[in-house]
């Protein structure tokens, strides 16, 4: 699976560097491109992962870390979502800036979801959206959310994905090779970020292979559901 491949970028920790210096340039407009790009489809897309995890979220002594957390919109649908404890990471200042902003009073800290500062078992659930696909090892970013979790713990991965076949997956194609990038590029000043976009995804495993993969680090009970035509999909899996 390996992991993300930004274009003409060979080496792994360069790419990790400009997947983060990307993010901190469009921090400031990130939500507004978001929600606009995914026509608001972004809060139905996390509001189904917030219901899937709920019987984790009802639990007051619940832990639950939020990676690659952005600008919060998931670990604040998270929070509200239940009575569970919501910590939130991410490897970009502005963008956990952002999310800071969101969460006052919140746990959130800055780092690498590949090394982050927490000890082993001690997660009840690990999730993350929309930052797996620009890790620059997927077997290492699972393995990292394993052995944060405790027995019994859950990951829940929200990833884009792509339609396979079919009139909306020509639509889609068409929207996310041709006007997305110029729509991101004209809201962000960065069209490099949303020419980056749908390149990533071309190039992530798709959900059967992201699921093998979580098998073979060791979660169990690993489904997944496609969203919005096969667009987007939610993985989940225990330990
Ligand atoms: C597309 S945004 C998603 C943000 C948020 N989860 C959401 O749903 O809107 C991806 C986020 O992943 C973060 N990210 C990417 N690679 C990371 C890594 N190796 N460690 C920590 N954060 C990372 C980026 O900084 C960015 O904030």
């Amino acid at each position: 699976m390996k992991g993300t491949t930004p274009h003409g970028i060979r080496d792994e920790q360069d790419a990790a560097r400009w997947v983060r210096d990307m993010f901190g340039r469009i921090a400031p407009r990130y939500d507004l491109a978001n929600h606009l790009l995914s026509y608001n489809l972004d809060r139905l897309w996390r509001r189904r992962t917030v219901k899937r995890v709920r019987a984790i979220l009802d639990r007051p002594e619940a832990r639950v870390l939020d990676i690659c957390c952005g600008t919060g919109d998931l670990a604040v649908a998270l929070r509200n979502g239940g009575k569970a404890r919501v910590l939130a990471s991410d490897f970009c200042h502005p963008m956990l800036q952002a999310a800071t902003r969101k969460l006052p009073g919140g746990v959130l800290f800055e780092s690498d979801a590949l090394r982050l500062p927490v000890r082993d078992s001690s997660l009840d659930l690990v999730t993350v959206a929309f930052g797996f696909r620009n890790l620059i090892d997927y077997d290492a970013g699972l393995r990292e959310m394993r052995r944060v979790l405790r027995p019994g713990g859950m990951a829940a991965i929200l990833e884009f994905s792509q339609p396979r076949s079919g009139f909306f997956a020509a639509v889609y194609h068409f929207y996310s090779r041709r006007i997305l990038p110029r729509i991101g590029g004209l809201i962000t000043g960065a069209p490099d970020a949303y020419r980056y976009l749908p390149e990533s995804i071309r190039k992530f495993p798709d959900a059967p292979e992201l699921a093998d993969g979580m098998r073979l680090v060791g979660f169990t009970h690993v489904s997944f559901e496609y969203l919005t035509g096969g667009s987007v999909a939610l993985h989940l899996g225990r330990v």
